[in-house]
């Protein structure tokens, strides 16, 4: 951890990129406290992956700031390294590997003392056990993507990317991947999460940034974002507004900023 404790894990400021004409992030601005598990939402395309592999160090920017645990991204890229993790859109699980070896590789990479016991101890925390000796070939959907989770938590990272890491499962292994994010908040690691998925960032997250139009068009808590739309009052019936209804209800009155508009 870094010495600059008690500032936000992640600090963005007016951030920008573009891949030739299409201005994908166009300012951004986000701050994630420690501890926290925020949901950047967004339609397909709406920038997230530009944005998390900007912050995990994978991308530069054009312009603007990000500073995570407490380090400039584009000025020290190596030391940001040392305190986040990146699990991508598509696992990184070696299949031909069994989950401990899977997870005992990281630990090798990451140079940690008795990575047998590291690997041990993540397997456990994330219901793995039993699987630990089988090649991960064999796992279910969401087991893979379990132990890709479990991999990103090798060292302790002090802050975690998840890319839509439930686009593509199953309900089932949606929920196993849920309960895993939520053990990792509650160790006390920040969670930067991208979702399409509207009741993904309405059940795990405990603020919600809308990516739009390369911008952040809306921040805060569902309740927060519920505020901006009073309930409908009929009678003596209230009725709560939907984070969908709120997202299709800013969405929609921000309008596409980067579209194929020619
Ligand atoms: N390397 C690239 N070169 C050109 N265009 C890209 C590249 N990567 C992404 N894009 C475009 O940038 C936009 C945002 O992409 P992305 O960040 O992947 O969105 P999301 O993750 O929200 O679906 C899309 O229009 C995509 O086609
Ligand atoms: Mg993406």
């Amino acid at each position: 951890m870094s010495p600059i404790d008690t500032g936000p894990a992640i600090h963005v400021r007016n951030l920008t990129k573009s891949y030739g004409d299409l201005r994908v992030l166009d300012g951004v601005d986000l701050d994630v406290a420690r501890g926290t598990i925020v949901a950047l939402l967004g339609s397909n395309g709406a920038g997230k992956t530009t944005a998390v592999r900007i912050l995990s160090t994978l991308l530069r920017a054009d312009g603007g700031t990000a500073v995570v645990d407490g380090v400039d991204v584009a000025a020290q890229a190596a030391k940001v390294r040392e305190s986040i993790s990146l699990t991508g859109q598509f696992a990184a699980v070696d299949e031909v590997l069994t989950g401990r070896e899977n997870l005992m590789l990281v630990a090798r990479l990451r140079q940690l003392p008795d990575p047998g016991r590291v690997a041990d101890e993540l397997l456990a925390r994330f219901a793995l056990t039993d699987a630990a000796r089988r090649a991960a070939s064999t796992y279910s959907g969401g087991m893979r993507r379990r132990l890709d989770v479990a991999m990103s938590l090798v060292g302790d990272p002090a802050v975690v990317f998840l890319d839509e890491p439930t686009t593509g499962l199953d309900p089932q292994a949606r929920l196993e991947v849920w309960d895993a994010v939520r053990s990792l908040a509650a160790s006390g690691t920040t969670v930067l999460l991208t979702t399409q998925y509207l009741d993904e960032a309405e059940t795990l997250a405990d603020r919600i940034a809308i990516l739009h139009g390369g911008r952040i068009i809306a921040e805060g808590t569902l309740a927060d974002l519920r505020a901006l739309f009073p309930p409908a009052t009929v009678e003596y019936v209230e009725k709560q507004p939907t984070l969908e209804e709120i997202f299709l209800a800013i969405v929609g009155s921000a309008g596409p900023r980067h579209t194929e508009e020619s």
